[in-house]
């Protein structure tokens, strides 16, 4: 929610307009690192850093949710160097930030197979989400070892070990995805210019806005979210229909 009248005016957005949920594609790290001839691991490091100031501009935009793209399932085939510093990115920014983020109101949790993340992560991973678990803010949302694809392979099997014989439908399949009771994405942001979904969020995001930008991800800051929920606000979404 604003803090005060001034904060109304200095982001000139509609207030009653804001999106529920906002999930991020954090692309350009390795680009932005090699742009400037450092290694790629830098660029994942300033990507944390650009982290931090959106999701706290999200919960004071009331914003209830924040979905971020950190690990996909196709991420595993890099480098097992880049692969262990983003591990270590994941538990250092947990270490560092769950007191902040509690005292923000917000709600760590994640989607994707965390089972297959390394212990130690793994467990900074329920630390943190244990300490948050009751803010009611904002859920910043992490997606770790996610794909869109292997979310549904997975909902797909738990239901068939519970039903009964019903036809599936969509509620159904919606309420055993990781996902499940929160609302869909209705703004879906991808940084670095690419226009492509990268199996992210493939069923949640059927009708999200989709909005990109050529900024790289550690330069993306609050006033860029600000440019992007602004385009937002100015699209008319139809569900389908007709205006
Ligand atoms: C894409 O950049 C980004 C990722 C694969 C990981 C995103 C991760 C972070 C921002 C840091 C970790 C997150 C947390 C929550 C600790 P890329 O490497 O694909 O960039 P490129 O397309 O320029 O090579």
């Amino acid at each position: 929610m604003p803090t005060s009248e001034s904060e109304h005016q200095r982001v000139d957005l509609d207030w009653s307009r804001m999106p529920r949920h906002i999930a991020i594609i954090m692309d350009g790290n390795g680009r932005w690192a090699q742009a400037r001839n450092l290694p790629r691991v830098f660029g994942h490091r300033q990507g944390v850093l650009a982290l931090k100031p959106i999701v706290k501009t999200c919960a004071r935009l009331g914003v209830s949710v924040l979905t971020v793209y950190a690990f996909s399932t196709e991420n595993w085939i890099r480098p097992k160097a880049e692969v262990d510093a983003l591990m270590d990115l994941l538990m250092e920014f947990l270490r560092a930030e769950t007191a902040e983020l509690k005292m923000e109101g917000v709600s760590i949790r994640t989607i994707g197979d965390i089972a297959k993340l390394p212990p130690r992560a793994r467990s900074a991973l329920q630390e943190s989400m244990r300490r948050t678990a009751n803010e009611q803010r904002m859920i910043l949302n992490l997606a770790l070892n996610y794909g869109g694809r292997d979310e549904l392979v997975r909902a797909v099997n738990r239901w068939i070990q519970r039903r009964d014989n019903e036809a599936l439908t969509e509620e159904t399949l919606a309420s055993y995805l990781d996902t499940a009771g929160l609302p869909d994405p209705d703004l879906l942001i991808r940084s670095s210019g690419e226009e492509r979904i990268s199996n992210f969020m493939l069923w949640q995001i059927a009708y999200a806005e989709i909005y990109v930008t050529k900024t790289m991800w550690p330069d993306f800051d609050p006033e860029e979210l600000i440019k992007a929920i602004r385009a937002f606000q100015s699209r008319t979404r139809r569900f389908g229909a007709v205006e």
